[in-house]
């Protein structure tokens, strides 16, 4: 029997806005928004507006919603990474279930403290290791469970990140820098070392594990690159990572090509061309990738020892296809 749940979303960038609120408009019967939580005005205005969620229902942050009685029966916490682990406590002590994106936190500390406070307030906490929720992944598990093949003795994966990818989350925008987020292997490849444990049932023993920023540094400009893909740069020409090729002409990225989705609605609400050459002549995305403040890896590799020896290994690359 289906039930609509009433949500109270924390964070209305790419995950809350785009992704999760939408699907109260194709799902009205199971899910319903009543209350909203962003710093930024205009995104509270045009999620506010889009499904009739009343001024008073609305908050200038996750912290202000939460300090009122609940409001709702679920919260989605979407906000950045290093805001998830007291949101979510707090909206646990508060009545809340979760929808809790990942990485849980950066901090094994708060991912306990979250595990600790779901089991005292006796709340459910969805993580978001969405490829769990997939018929391709939940298909693999069945097999795997049914034994059909046999032992899991070995598991090698390759994560691929698209290189415009690379370029547009880890080099020029919110993952970055993990100091004021997380690393790569919390960020990305979560969803992977989810995967590896929810799939076999195993727990690992021991990790080995290499990485560095190898291409995206100073010392790897082209020459006559500029700070500004579209403040005179002369090594534009020949450079993927050019941004006007990544958000405006790409024929898989660009607003051009028809693509207005993500990653284009991350630098404008509305994108089309005017607004993405605004967002690229002025803000992070246009800037040149060389000359960012990221310090995250561009490839890693990762191996495991399982405590029943079991071995599983991944290699995340950031320059492919
Ligand atoms: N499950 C997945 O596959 C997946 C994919 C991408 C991102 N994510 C995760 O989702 C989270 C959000 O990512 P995003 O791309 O939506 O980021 P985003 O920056 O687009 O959105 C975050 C939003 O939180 C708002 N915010 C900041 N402080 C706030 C506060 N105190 N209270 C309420 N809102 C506040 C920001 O204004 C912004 O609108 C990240 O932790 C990221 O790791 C998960």
């Amino acid at each position: 029997m289906s039930r609509q749940v009433t949500v109270a979303i924390a964070g209305l960038g790419n995950r809350g806005r785009d992704v999760y609120a939408p699907f109260a408009e194709m799902f009205p019967e199971h899910m319903k928004i009543v209350a909203i939580a962003d710093p930024i005005p205009e995104r509270i205005e045009e999620v506010a507006e889009r499904y009739h969620i009343p001024l008073e229902k609305c908050f200038s942050s996750a912290e202000e919603m939460l300090e009122q009685d609940k409001l709702a029966n679920a919260a989605f916490i979407t906000t950045q990474d290093r805001q998830h682990a007291s949101q979510a406590i707090k909206a646990m002590e508060k009545g809340y279930d979760i929808l809790l994106e990942k990485p849980i936190s950066p901090n094994l500390k708060e991912c306990r403290m979250v595990a600790e406070a779901a089991e005292k307030y006796g709340r459910n906490v969805v993580v978001c290791h969405v490829l769990r929720y997939t018929p391709f992944y939940q298909e693999i598990k069945r097999i795997i469970d049914s034994g059909t093949i046999g032992d899991v003795v070995s598991v090698m994966g390759i994560m691929n990140v698209g290189y415009w990818h690379q370029a547009h989350s880890f080099v020029r925008g919110n993952w970055a820098n993990s100091d004021v987020t997380s690393p790569m292997i919390l960020q990305k490849c979560c969803h992977d070392m989810d995967l590896y444990l929810w799939l076999t049932g195993k727990t690992c023993r021991s990790v080995s594990s290499f990485g560095n920023t190898y291409h995206f540094k100073k010392e790897n400009a082209p020459a006559g690159a500029a700070s500004r893909c579209t403040k005179g740069c002369k090594a534009k020409k020949d450079c993927i990572f050019d941004a006007e090729k990544i958000y405006l002409t790409n024929e898989d990225t660009g607003v051009l090509a028809g693509n207005v989705g993500w990653p284009a609605e991350v630098l404008s609400s509305r994108p089309d061309e005017a607004s993405i050459r605004k967002a690229i002549e002025e803000g992070p995305y246009g800037r040149c990738v060389y000359d960012c403040d990221n310090n995250v890896v561009d490839h890693q590799i990762v191996n495991m020892e399982m405590t029943d020896g079991a071995s599983m290994s991944l290699a995340m690359s950031g320059f492919t296809p």
